[in-house]
């Protein structure tokens, strides 16, 4: 349906594929920004479990806006903090914020010898060979450096299968949920490297408000790929169609409010 209107974008590493091409991700760091309460959440659990208390460098791996990369500048203000990601509009914002973050792939990230902490909160889910990237980051890490990362495990749940299906109704294929492992994957993968090994589950219900509030919050990650692959108005009509399947599936209540599960998958691995 949305074919003629389907922008053919270049290379990089993608959230979605259209007929075998990779399609850039672009951000908006403002919206990403308007759940950052909820967002914030897991970042605090995550980062609860690492145990360091003066490390010499810590590493924010897609660091996004910057506003949680500031909280680690603020718990270890005697470490170098080093943060990194692809894109330039989230770097801009990090930046702006005070972070001296700069434009990278986490793909091509290696440790820097006084590396002690490494947090990558929310960001391997974009990338599909994060499984090869972790036992070799924690190859090179230092004895005693912590690694902790967090990925969202709802990739079966409505608020992508239902983007997913009126995407493929649309002729347009996204990035299968095969980018994230299961808990006791990263456990398996994570302890193999010999490190000393954490890994659990939340699902948080996020209680959201205001009209379409799930579209509100996918339209600025998972609805990214499918953003980038259409013009203003083939993106239009797909928020469109997708709206009332949302509000099926998350029902608002009647004073408003909108229960959003969110299942989300946490590992922190220490070298040993
Ligand atoms: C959902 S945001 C999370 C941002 C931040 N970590 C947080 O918790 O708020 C995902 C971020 O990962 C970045 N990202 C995605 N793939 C990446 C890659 N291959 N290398 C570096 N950054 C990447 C995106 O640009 C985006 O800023």
């Amino acid at each position: 349906m949305h074919d003629r209107r389907i922008r053919a974008a270049e290379g990089g590493f993608g959230g979605c594929v259209w007929r075998d091409r990779a399609v850039n991700t672009t951000w908006d760091p403002a919206a990403y920004l308007a759940f950052d309460d909820h967002r914030a959440r897991p970042f605090h659990d995550l980062v609860a479990r690492v145990t360091a208390v003066a490390p010499r460098r810590v590493v924010d791996l897609g660091c996004g806006p910057g506003n949680l990369t500031a909280l680690l500048a603020a718990r270890w203000p005697g470490a170098v903090v080093e943060a990194i990601d692809s894109s330039a509009e989230m770097v801009d914002a990090a930046r702006a914020r005070g972070i001296d973050a700069r434009r990278s792939d986490v793909v091509d990230w290696t440790p820097a010898p006084d590396t002690d902490v490494v947090v990558t909160n929310a960001v391997l889910q974009w990338v599909p060979q994060h499984r090869e990237l972790l036992p070799r980051w924690l190859a090179a890490l230092p004895r005693g450096a912590e690694l902790a990362m967090q990925v969202p495990g709802n990739f079966g749940a409505p608020s992508h299968t239902l983007v997913r299906d009126l995407a493929a109704e649309s002729g347009l294929v996204l990035r299968g949920e095969g980018s994230v492992a299961e808990p006791a994957e990263y456990a398996e993968l994570l302890a193999a490297t010999g490190a000393a090994v954490d890994v659990w589950e939340i699902t948080y219900l996020h209680p959201l408000t205001g009209p379409d509030p799930v579209l509100e919050w996918i339209g600025s990650t998972a609805l990214r790929p499918v953003r980038d692959a259409l013009d203003d108005e083939a993106y239009a009509s797909f928020r469109a169609e997708l709206a009332p399947r949302l509000r099926t599936a998350y029902p608002a209540r009647p004073d408003g409010t909108t229960w959003f599960p969110f299942r989300r998958i946490f590992a922190v691995a220490r070298v040993r």
